[in-house]
Formats: C-alpha cells, sequence, structure tokens
C-alpha cells in the first residue's frame, strides 16, 4: 500500500524572511535553499521578487542554481519546485515569473485577501471585484507559468461560503494548487480542520488539485491546526524552519515532519524529508537569521533530547522508549560528533564542509581556514557545529565596512571596565578607541560606537555555547536598531565570549552600514 504524500512547502526565505530584523543576504538565502534541496523539501518558496531587483536576482539565482538539478547527494531524481510570491497584479507576477522561469519545476503563487476584514479596510474592494481580480491574475499567471498557487489570504477569518466560489474560481481559472493561509493565527485545530474538510467537500474542482496549509503561531497553534488540515486532507503544509515567520512565526518544518513521521499510523501521510539534517538546517537558519532558538524548543532546541531528572535517567538506561519517543539520531542531534584536529590540514577541511554542503571558492576557504587553525590551537576537537559557526560566522566579510584587527580588556572586581578596540576599515586605515563601561562588553561596544558612527541601539545580546566543555566556542548573537527603526542581527563565534561579542557587534553594524551604502545614503553613513 502506498502512504499518501504531503508535499512539504518551505518559506524560510519568504515568510520566515518577513521576521524582524531575519533579512539575508542573497549568498545566504543561495546557502539555505541548497540545504532545503538536500533537506528533500518538495517546495522552496525562494522570494518576494516584486519587493525589490535585489529580491528578484536572488529568486533567480536560487532558480538558475538549485532549481536546475536534483541536489548532489539527495538520492533524488528531480530539483524542488521553485516558488515566487505575486500579490494579484501583473506587475508583481512578471516579477515573479521573471525570478522562476529559468527552474526546471517553476511556480508563481499569487494571493489576495478574502475576509471582510481585509476586503472592506485594506483593499477596498467589493466581493464581486475581488472575484474578478483573483479570475483575471491566477488566468494571467497560469498563460506564463503550468504551475499556479493561489491564496486567500486570511482564509481563516473569512466567509467559508464566499470563500468557497473564489477558490472554486480560482481553480476554474487554472490553479493546480489552493492554500488556505490563517494568515492572523486565530482558528484552533477543530475550526481549521472543519475549514479544510468544507471545502474539499464544497469547492468543485478542489478534489483535482493540491489543497495546501498555511498556518501562523499566534496562539501557539500553527503546528496543531497545520496536522488537522492534514488529517482533514490537505496533502502540503508551508512552513519555515524553527518556525520564524511573520509576527509570531509560521508552522516549524520540523515540528510538522517529525508529528507526520513518529505518529505515522495516526496521520496515515509520509514526507520524503531527510530528517537527519533538521538539527544542521535549524542551526543554519538560527545562525543566519540572528534569531536564537529556544532550548525547550521541540525537536531542534539543545534540551530536546536532554534528560535531567534523575527518574527519567534510570528509565532511560532500562529502555529508550521510556522517556524518547525519537532517537536523537534521527533528527542529526548528534553534534558532538568528532570531525578535525589542529594537524587537520586544508584538503580534510574542504572535504568536511564539502560534505556539508559547502562548496567555498578558494579565497573563502583561505580565510575559513586561517580561523579554523587559529581555533583548533586553543581546542582539541572541532565538531561540525563548531565548523557550522566558524563558516557561518567567523569569517569577515570581503565587503565589510570594518574588521577587528586588535581588542584588550581589563576587568574584575575593582570597577572601572575598560577595553581598547583596535578597527581596520575597509580602506585600510586603522583606528583606535578606548572607553570605560559597566562591563567588558559594554566598554567595547562603546569604543566601537564611537568609531563606527552608525548610530544603532542593541536591543538583543545572548551568548551561548556550541558544544560542550570549557574550552567550548562562544556563540553571540545581537540585535540592533538603526536610527529609521529598522533592526539588524550579527553573531560571532570564539573561545573567548568578548571577542566573540565584538565579532557580533561589528556583523551587525557592517549591515546596517552596508544597506546605507546600497540606498546610497552616505551621509547616514559619514563614518564608512
Ligand atoms: O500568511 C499569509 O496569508 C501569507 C500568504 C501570502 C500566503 O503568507
Ligand atoms: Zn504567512
Amino acid at each position: 500500500m502506498t502512504v499518501p504524500h504531503v508535499r512539504i512547502f518551505d518559506t524560510t526565505l519568504r515568510d520566515g524572511e518577513q521576521s524582524p530584523g531575519a533579512t539575508m543576504t542573497s549568498t545566504e538565502k543561495l546557502d539555505i535553499a541548497r540545504a532545503l534541496a538536500r533537506l528533500r523539501v518538495d517546495v522552496i518558496e525562494a522570494g518576494f521578487p516584486a519587493a525589490s531587483p535585489d529580491d528578484l536576482a536572488a529568486v533567480r539565482t536560487i532558480s538558475e542554481q538549485v532549481g536546475m538539478f536534483p541536489a548532489p547527494g539527495s538520492g533524488l531524481h528531480e530539483p524542488p519546485i521553485i516558488c515566487a510570491l505575486a500579490r494579484a497584479s501583473r506587475a508583481d507576477i512578471d516579477a515573479a515569473w521573471e525570478a522562476v522561469k529559468p527552474a526546471a519545476r517553476p511556480r508563481i503563487h499569487t494571493f489576495l485577501a478574502t475576509s471582510e476584514l481585509h476586503m472592506l479596510h485594506k483593499l477596498r474592494m467589493t466581493r464581486t471585484e475581488v472575484l474578478s481580480k483573483v479570475a483575471d491574475m491566477v488566468e494571467y499567471a497560469r498563460s506564463l507559468c503550468t504551475d499556479v498557487e493561489f491564496s486567500p489570504e486570511d482564509a481563516g477569518r473569512s466567509d467559508p461560503a464566499f470563500l468557497y466560489e473564489v477558490l472554486a474560481l480560482a481553480i476554474r481559472a487554472g490553479a493546480t494548487t489552493i492554500n488556505i493561509p490563517d494568515t492572523v493565527g486565530y482558528t484552533t485545530p477543530d475550526e481549521f480542520g472543519a475549514l479544510i474538510a468544507g471545502i474539499i467537500e464544497n469547492v468543485p474542482g478542489a478534489k483535482d488539485v493540491i489543497v495546501s496549509v498555511h498556518c501562523h503561531d499566534d496562539l501557539g497553534l500553527a503546528t496543531a491546526n497545520t496536522l488537522a488540515g492534514i488529517s482533514a486532507g490537505a496533502r502540503q503544509a508551508e512552513v519555515t524552519i524553527n518556525g520564524i515567520g511573520e509576527r509570531a512565526g509560521n508552522s516549524s518544518l520540523e515540528e510538522v515532519v517529525m508529528a507526520l513521521h513518529t505518529r505515522a499510523p495516526r496521520f496515515g501521510v509520509g514526507t520524503r524529508i531527510d530528517t537527519t539534517q533538521l538539527t544542521r538546517l535549524s542551526r543554519l537558519v538560527s545562525s543566519v537569521t540572528g534569531m536564537p532558538v529556544q532550548p525547550n524548543k521541540a525537536i531542534v532546541g539543545a534540551n530536546a533530547f536532554a534528560h535531567e531528572s534523575g527518574i527519567h535517567q534510570d528509565g532511560l538506561l532500562k529502555h529508550q522508549a521510556t522517556y524518547e519517543i525519537m532517537k536523537p539520531e534521527t533528527v542529526g542531534a548528534s553534534h558532538t560528533s568528532l570531525v578535525l584536529g589542529k594537524h587537520s590540514g586544508r584538503a580534510a577541511l574542504a572535504a568536511r564542509l564539502a560534505g556539508m554542503g559547502y562548496r567555498l571558492d578558494d579565497g573563502a576557504l583561505a580565510r575559513v581556514f586561517a580561523r579554523f587553525k587559529a581555533i583548533a590551537d586553543r581546542r582539541k576537537h572541532i565538531t561540525e557545529a563548531d565548523l557550522e559557526v566558524i563558516v557561518r560566522e567567523d569569517v569577515p566579510e570581503a565587503d565589510d565596512a570594518f574588521s577587528l584587527d586588535a581588542l584588550h580588556v581589563g576587568c574584575g572586581t575593582l570597577g572601572m571596565p575598560t577595553a581598547t578596540v583596535r578597527l581596520r576599515s575597509r580602506d585600510g586605515d586603522i583606528r583606535v578607541q578606548a572607553s570605560v563601561g559597566t562591563g567588558p562588553v559594554d566598554a567595547a561596544y562603546k569604543a566601537i560606537d564611537t568609531i563606527v558612527d552608525a548610530h544603532a541601539s542593541l536591543l538583543e545580546y545572548s551568548v551561548h555555547s556550541v558544544t560542550e566543555g570549557i574550552d567550548a566556542l562562544g556563540h553571540v548573537t545581537v540585535r540592533v536598531r538603526d536610527r529609521r527603526g529598522r533592526v539588524f542581527h550579527g553573531a560571532g563565534a570564539d573561545t573567548d565570549i568578548i571577542v566573540a561579542s565584538v565579532q557580533a557587534y561589528l556583523r551587525a553594524l557592517n549591515r546596517i552600514t552596508a544597506m546605507y551604502r546600497t540606498e546610497g545614503s552616505r551621509d547616514e553613513a559619514h563614518a564608512v
């Protein structure tokens, strides 16, 4: 008997990127898209091309580099579908098509709101106008691309009878997937399951297309709602890694996939995800977006497989299944596996990185190798988790406005923590500043503020160790707000957490100054 297949539609690069401060560079998006293809997701929603020429270019690059061939090592015979989002307008749909058309399996995803609230106050359109726009725009998208998805935004709060009408029209106009978003995370699992069942039952043509679900987590119900939708017959789930996304986020890929996997007889459906890559993907997305994963997060949190109480430990020793419903290996959580040491050469490093999916050019490999050697001198074994942060966060970017040249701090119980920071500008200028602060990190950040003059305020600072042990790499994540209220993140890693803190802060300020540069507002980045 073949198990029905639920398609996993990953929207980390689109809805996920809408999390405040989670903006990613094109290179970071490409890295994540490659990793998603190796994870064997069915669809990658790569972005919203109408947002800017940069967004269009990033989606196009993913179409060309990830959407043309099956992912190496994935065992699949076809590449993932590459999808781009478009509002229901010709200009947006044209931009989406421009971005996905190089892919072997392109998809255009267009949407229009259908709740009274959205139609009245946001769109200022009548029901009749919405119906006609949906028909026109789906038909237009279908004239360009054979795979078209339509979403009635705020479906969770829409009048079901009107929703049926809209969806029937979208299917008649050529939509091949109809996606039902609970845009504001308002519904409960029983309501959402009933909504999906009602659509499949009442919408003409619904049984001939894929019905999809897209749930937000405002009430913490996104995963439960997604699973209720699947139980009611949905065959595509829109999810993000770590559940990142607009406001409280989306349904998390790892939770949905592992629920279907662990409770297979209960759901009776399967996915083709390689679950052993879930932990790696989680770390990658966390480091790229600067959004740490809470320790008690299901599936991928640091404590997800930690057993503290004596009773639990005793039970586990007697039989693993007493307190573990999944094995850590199933989700790739054995992050302490040894990989390399200080005697490992550049070729061994390159081979290991290739196994992790990183293809670095000679310049990048040389920078990573230099950092690897410096850390391997201080830390006996470098694990895959260490390598991941070294590659992602520990190596200066070629176009960084400032990089750390030297740091000295004085602190302790006698008061007046002091930091002297020496930064090198992109032009090679050296600037030195000393400051006093409430602690060594505060003192160092004050010194950097004086040199960089980016007018940023620190919103969040967090530090955790990458692996166990006193010599572990400390991983620091910061979020800062620029003078226009935009949020940027930065991360750094080092065995010295003050150094890691300085790298993280500089990375965030470099993102701000890079943004000012691309916007052409040199006044605001006058220190660069
Ligand atoms: O939450 C939402 O409604 C969306 C749509 C664009 C699918 O993200
Ligand atoms: Zn959404």
